[in-house]
């Protein structure tokens, strides 16, 4: 493509980073928090316990500051919905609200506009040992969450995300710590899918709630969308790929959009005994619900191969969230040659983040925001600086492929990469970092917490003052 094809990013773009509550507020048992599945979990053997984690919790005015240095024009936090409602339902915690307030107010003061995402894998323990999102009324927890959440802060928040990586969720709860499942269950896949299923409701709900009481918010899904790939052009590969784009991909967008499962992936349930029960008004309330924009997190794509129907299934034993696992019959992980991966082995595909997002954009033909992108590594705190070239690579890379899909015809409206600030990973620790800035603690123990900024701090200040022109 010749240079003057490409088009500028829009005035209005919003650039920013993300974090998650639980993965950066610590402070897990203050002004009357309930504890999340989070709290309560078995931790990864060597990781940061998450008492602490980057101290959000305390020092948000001044990560938020540091945010407005960096020119940002948006910033995704997560709520604790243990913050707002400790058991999950029932009385509101008005120290929760104060402190969300404070958070969203200081960063209008700097005409940063709350991106907020309304749970981040963090679901209240009392509600887990109620069933979780087995019960059916779970869909009735989480619309008096979301009714609370609107009440208190719809005024002033204009951007909300119902539910971060639901997908993730339900193709790799147990690696996040979360998706508890009753025991005795004899078919986990139908009550995996019948937790989907109960999300996938109550997502509607909440987007249908948020536009009544806030007229003038938007609202969206925040997926983990990663294009997969075919292994080599067999038609057999084809198939697989298309197998676990729906399985992996498509299901959640096609739900939140549409109202409709994808028919791959009801076929897959009923080959499996496994399709979800419909209770009485479900399907009326998926299809009313209209998200006004995708959000999605992005880390790199995923190519699959035929698998045979008599595979072992023990090759899931190593799976994480980026990668597909195996389902017999249908589709296994294939390691794809043409990619370079991170120190902590995931693969490294800017193209692929414009084939992803050219793809989203012609199925569902809304404006994308961009919830998560980046990378993790060691980084190394030397005489106060952190030089991490191989972010700023990553991001630029990134970067320019995004723009090289607003020029495809995509409508982007924000980008946020993962993290604004360093935090502790889903499962491998504070040593696995993100941030544009060094929060000063390990894994082993708590540090001074004193904060830094990486060299991709400033690198990332010069591609917002730019709006996307200056990526040197
Ligand atoms: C996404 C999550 O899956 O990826 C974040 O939304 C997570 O919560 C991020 O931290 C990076 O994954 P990890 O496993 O490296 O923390």
């Amino acid at each position: 493509m010749k240079d003057t094809n490409l088009k500028q990013f829009p005035k209005n773009f919003l650039w920013g980073a993300s974090t998650s509550a639980y993965q950066c507020e610590g402070a897990v048992n203050e002004d009357g928090k309930g504890p999340s599945c989070q709290d309560v979990k078995e931790l990864p053997a060597g990781t940061a316990s998450l008492d602490v984690t980057a101290d959000h919790y305390h020092h948000y005015k001044e990560d938020i500051a540091l945010m407005a240095e960096m020119g940002f024009k948006t910033y995704r936090f997560s709520i604790a919905w243990t913050r707002i409602l400790p058991n999950g339902d029932g009385e509101v915690n008005q120290a929760g609200i104060d402190h969300y307030n404070d958070v969203i107010n200081t960063c209008l003061e700097y005409n940063i506009e709350p991106l907020v995402t309304m749970f981040h894998f963090d679901m209240p323990a009392a509600l887990d040992h109620r069933g979780s999102w087995s019960n059916p009324d779970s869909v009735k927890w989480f619309e008096n969450y979301a009714k609370v959440l609107f009440e208190n802060f719809g005024d002033r928040v204009k951007y909300w995300l119902t539910i971060n990586e639901q997908n993730m969720l339900t193709l790799v709860g147990p690696v996040i710590g979360t998706m508890m499942i009753p025991e005795g269950t004899e078919n986990v896949l139908k009550e995996t899918y019948q937790q989907n299923h109960h999300m996938l409701v109550a997502q509607a709900k909440a987007m249908v709630l948020c536009h009544k009481m806030c007229p003038n918010a938007k609202i969206g899904p925040a997926p983990n969308i990663s294009y997969v790939y075919a292994a080599s052009c067999k038609p057999e590969d084809m198939l697989a790929a298309e197998e676990f784009n729906a399985i992996r991909n498509w299901l959640y967008l096609d739900m939140a959009v549409y109202g409709r499962y994808n028919n791959l992936v009801w076929r897959y349930l009923e080959e499996h005994d496994a399709t979800p029960t419909f209770a009485p008004g479900d399907k009326e309330a998926l299809e009313a619900a209209h998200p006004d924009f995708i959000g999605f997190n992005y880390y790199n794509t995923t190519t699959v191969e035929y698998a045979p129907k008599d595979l072992k299934k023990d090759v899931n034993d190593k799976m994480d969230q980026q990668k597909g696992g195996a389902e017999p019959g249908y589709f296994m992980n294939f390691k794809n040659p043409n990619l370079p991966t991170t120190e902590f082995g995931w693969e490294i595909d800017p193209i692929g983040f414009r084939v992803t997002l050219r793809e989203v954009y012609d199925r569902y033909h809304l404006p994308i925001v961009i919830t998560e992108n980046g990378l993790g590594a060691y980084d190394q705190l030397e005489d106060g600086q952190v030089h991490d070239p191989y972010r700023i690579n990553y991001l630029r890379q990134h970067i320019t492929q995004m723009r090289l899909a607003i020029s495809d015809g995509v409508e982007m409206m924000g980008y946020c990469p993962w993290s604004a600030i360093d935090l502790v990973s889903t499962h491998e620790g504070i040593r696995k970092r993100y941030g544009f800035i060094y929060v000063d603690t390990t894994d082993e123990e708590v540090g001074s917490l004193k904060r830094y900024k990486k060299d991709s701090f400033y690198w990332y200040k010069k591609v917002i003052a730019s709006n996307g022109e200056d990526l040197d």
